[in-house]
């Protein structure tokens, strides 16, 4: 079991693992709409997911423009909880159908709210790609569009997902299982 920064970490999805199903969704992509099509990465998780996705989708022909939002969940209570943009994207979406990729979709909060914004402000069609679902987690009735893996309820880190800010850099995506020895 790899020890990171004193940490065992039992790795759940490899490198090539993933390298093959993100040559996947970019073929389903690829089939579904892409007109004048804006991939927005839902930042900072998703960072290095959307890296190679793009990069995938480079492979089957299709060339996106490529942006960046950053957004946040603030309260603590079910009622409460809300997301907020922390940093917009640049581009208008007015018109065009845009893909919003995110690392993992959990309650479902983050990404209906990025999806209601972009059909508020004019989009054809919004699309969303996700890494992983948590489906038992699950507090929307928003549903991804491409799925890379149905997640175990374990928080993971790797491939962009972080703990307290580590393990971002991990090109695999793992559990942290405990201290090593
Ligand atoms: P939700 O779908 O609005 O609940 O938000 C899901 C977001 O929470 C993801 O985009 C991640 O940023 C974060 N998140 C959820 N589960 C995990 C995990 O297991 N590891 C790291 N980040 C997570
Ligand atoms: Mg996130």
């Amino acid at each position: 079991m790899p020890v990171v920064r004193g940490k065992n970490i039992e790795q759940l999805y490899s490198a090539e693992t993933i390298a093959a199903r993100n040559i996947d969704l970019a073929k389903k992509i690829s089939k579904g709409p892409t007109n004048d099509l804006l991939v927005i990465a839902v930042l900072k998780g998703s960072f290095i997911f959307a890296a190679d996705l793009i990069r995938a989708m480079h492979a089957v022909g299709l060339a996106p423009e490529v942006e960046f939002i950053t957004l946040s969940s603030y309260g603590t209570g079910t009622v409460s909880q809300g997301v907020r943009i922390l940093k917009d994207i640049d581009s208008d979406v007015h018109g065009r159908d845009i893909l919003l990729i995110d690392d993992i979709l959990e309650s479902g909060r983050t990404l209906r709210f990025a999806k209601e914004l972009m059909y508020e402000r004019g989009a054809r069609s919004v699309s969303i790609a996700v890494l992983l679902d948590k489906k038992v987690k699950r507090q929307t009735d928003l549903e991804a569009d491409y799925v890379g893996f149905e997640c175990p309820d374990y928080f993971v880190v790797g491939y962009g997902m972080d703990v307290a800010y580590a393990f971002r850099e991990l090109p695999f995506v793992g559990i942290v299982t405990g201290d090593a020895e």
